[in-house]
C-alpha cells in the first residue's frame, strides 16, 4: 500500500486542535472539513482528466475537465459523513455510494449495517472516507466491498492511522491483489487495550455528531 502523509504545517495546526479533547463539536466538524479538502488535493493527484479547449475573454486555451466514468466516493457511516462535503468540494463531479459500518466494540470486528453502492465499479477511481483507521477492519471490510464489485483503484482518505491498520490492509489487499492508496493527516504509534487510536481524538464519530 502506498501511505502518502500530508506534510503540511496547515494540516498539523487543524489535526493538533482536532485532537485537543475541549475542542466542541461544531469547531470539529468545521475543522474535519477543511481538513477534508487539504487532504482530497493530495488524494486526488491522479484523478482522471480529459483534454477540453476553452474560450477565455482573450484567445482560445487549452484546459482539462473531470473525465468519465465519473470517480466514486463512498464514506463510511456514520463518521465518514463529517469527510463528505470536504471531498465533494474538490470532486464535484464525483458520485456517492454508502456503508454503514459499525465496529462491535468487544470484538472489534467492523459489522455492516447498510450498503448502497453502483453495481458495477470497474474502472471507476473510488475513494473511501473514514477518519479513524484503527485495527483496519472497517476499512478492510468497506474495500473488501468494492472489489468485490469490480473496483481496482482504490484511494483511502483518512484523518489518522494507527501501524496496526495500516499492516492489516496492507496484508489483506496483497491477498486480493489489488494496490490501495492510503491519504491520511497523521500517522499515530499505536491502539490501546480497547482498540483506539493512541493519541488520535477519541471517538471520531461521537465528538463529530455527539452521540455515542
Ligand atoms: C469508527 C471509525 C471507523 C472505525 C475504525 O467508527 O469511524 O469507521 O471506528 O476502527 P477500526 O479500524 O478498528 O475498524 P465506529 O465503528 O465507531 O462507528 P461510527 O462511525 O458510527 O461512530
Ligand atoms: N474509532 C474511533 O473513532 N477512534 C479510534 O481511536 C478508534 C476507532
Amino acid at each position: 500500500m502506498h501511505v502518502h502523509v500530508a506534510d503540511h504545517p496547515l494540516v498539523s495546526h487543524k489535526l493538533t486542535v482536532l485532537r485537543d479533547a475541549s475542542t466542541d463539536s461544531p469547531t470539529f466538524r468545521r475543522l474535519a472539513d477543511e481538513l477534508v479538502t487539504l487532504l482530497a488535493y493530495e488524494a486526488t493527484r491522479d484523478v482522471r482528466v480529459e483534454t477540453v479547449q476553452v474560450m477565455t475573454p482573450v484567445a482560445q486555451a487549452q484546459g482539462v475537465r473531470l473525465a468519465d466514468p465519473r470517480p466514486l466516493v463512498v464514506p463510511i457511516l456514520r463518521a465518514g459523513l463529517g469527510m463528505l462535503e470536504g471531498m465533494q468540494r474538490l470532486l464535484p463531479t464525483a458520485e456517492v455510494g454508502f456503508l454503514g459500518m459499525v465496529r462491535n466494540e468487544a470484538t472489534l470486528e467492523a459489522d455492516t449495517y447498510a450498503e448502497r453502492l453502483p453495481d458495477d465499479l470497474s474502472g471507476r477511481q473510488c475513494y473511501v472516507l473514514d477518519p479513524m483507521l484503527a485495527t483496519g477492519g472497517s476499512l478492510a471490510a468497506a474495500i473488501h466491498f468494492l472489489v468485490k464489485r469490480g473496483a481496482d483503484h482504490i484511494t483511502a482518505v483518512c484523518l489518522l492511522a494507527a501501524p496496526e491498520g495500516i499492516e492489516r490492509i496492507e496484508r489483506e489487499m496483497t491477498e486480493v491483489g489489488v494496490p490501495v492508496t492510503l491519504v491520511v493527516a497523521g500517522l499515530d504509534e499505536r491502539l490501546d487495550e480497547n482498540g483506539y487510536i493512541v493519541p488520535g481524538l477519541g471517538d471520531a464519530g461521537d465528538r463529530l455528531y455527539g452521540v455515542a
